[in-house]
């Protein structure tokens, strides 16, 4: 039995039985890809090689994403094809990134980076000793504060249960409520921070509209490691040059973000290049998700995290 992983997977054990043909990010494809089984698909191979190697497999093979974030691939495979995302995988190190930032933005910590930077001592943000009202104050702590989780699924559950330690209380967001994301502009201004962990679908798509940023509270915190696409990039940017929101964005529409785009430098915004997930475990995990969905194709069992097939 064939199962085709991209070049390079060498944490990948395959199941007893299982012949393991590689494939590069370019190249002629093996002929053993005709008889595929399985195709697990990650780094090195892109959209358009994932593309060409889902043309050359059987038309009922079983995929594996390793990614959980899995619109790229939906429109690729073919009728037939069984696709599994990576939902869990990603949960640690995604959740970390956002707890990660959220801390960052609410003790100022970029900001007291560039004065670290320029050599200066800015104790007025201390209101106890201020002299001065210093440019970074006001600074408040995480207790007490309100925080809305869209999209509280494996990675959402993931962020509560790191944040709850901090004394935040956690509204999360499903598609069993407690209210729809339409409705998001009428509940956001309870909130100080707004989290998009959705997958990207049509329902989800700019979901953090020009009103739902307009109703945000002033100074909320904007935290997106969910796809750029959430959010409409044109009326962040207005919203944080009025210093209305800030925000944190692991990811932006477009990807990369192009030298001189405006986000660069706009105020009050943390951007990380779409790293949230990137800690180096994240393939071993990855594979090791793969290698138990094969067993389970190998005793006739059903793979978990079926989002498409047949
Ligand atoms: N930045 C990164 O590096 C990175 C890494 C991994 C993942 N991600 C992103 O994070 C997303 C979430 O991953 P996950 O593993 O947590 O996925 P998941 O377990 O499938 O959770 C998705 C959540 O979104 C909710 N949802 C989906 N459509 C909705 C709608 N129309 N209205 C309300 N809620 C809706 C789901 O609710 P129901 O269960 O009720 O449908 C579920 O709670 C991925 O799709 C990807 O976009 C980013």
């Amino acid at each position: 039995v064939i199962v085709v992983v991209p070049e390079g997977a060498a944490e990948f054990a395959a199941p007893s039985g299982w012949e393991v043909v590689s494939v590069a990010a370019s190249g002629a494809l093996p002929d053993a890809c005709g008889d595929a089984r399985a195709v697990v698909l990650g780094p090195p191979l892109g959209p358009s090689r994932a593309a060409e190697l889902l043309g050359a497999v059987p038309p009922d093979v079983f995929v594996q994403a390793t990614s959980a974030g899995v619109e790229w691939l939906l429109p690729i495979v073919r009728p037939g094809m069984t696709v599994a995302n990576a939902s869990g995988v990603h949960d640690g190190p995604v959740s970390e990134w956002c707890v990660a930032v959220i801390l960052a933005m609410e003790r100022k910590l970029p900001a007291f980076f560039d004065l670290q930077r320029s050599g200066r001592w800015d104790a007025d943000v201390n209101d106890v000793t201020a002299r001065a009202v210093s440019p970074l104050a006001p600074i408040d702590d995480l207790e007490g504060k309100r925080v809305l989780v869209l999209g509280h699924g494996s990675i959402g559950r993931a962020l509560s249960a790191r944040l709850e330690p901090f004394g935040v209380s956690v509204t999360g967001v499903t598609s069993r409520g407690p209210f729809a994301l339409a409705e998001l502009a009428a509940h956001v201004a309870a909130y100080d921070v707004v989290v998009v962990l959705l997958p990207l679908t049509p329902a989800t798509r700019g979901v953090v509209s020009a009103e739902v940023l307009r109703a945000m509270r002033p100074g909320a915190l904007l935290v997106n490691a969910g796809r750029g696409a959430h959010v409409d990039h044109d009326a962040l940017l207005g919203a944080l040059h009025g210093g209305h929101v800030r925000a944190a964005l692991d990811v932006t529409d477009p990807e990369p973000l192009p030298p001189g785009h405006p986000l660069w430098s706009a105020p009050g915004v943390l951007v990380t290049p779409h790293v949230a997930g990137s800690s180096v475990r994240w393939r071993a995990r990855a594979y090791a998700l793969a290698a138990r969905q094969l067993a389970r194709l190998a005793r006739g069992a059903p793979p978990v995290n079926v989002v498409a097939g047949p």
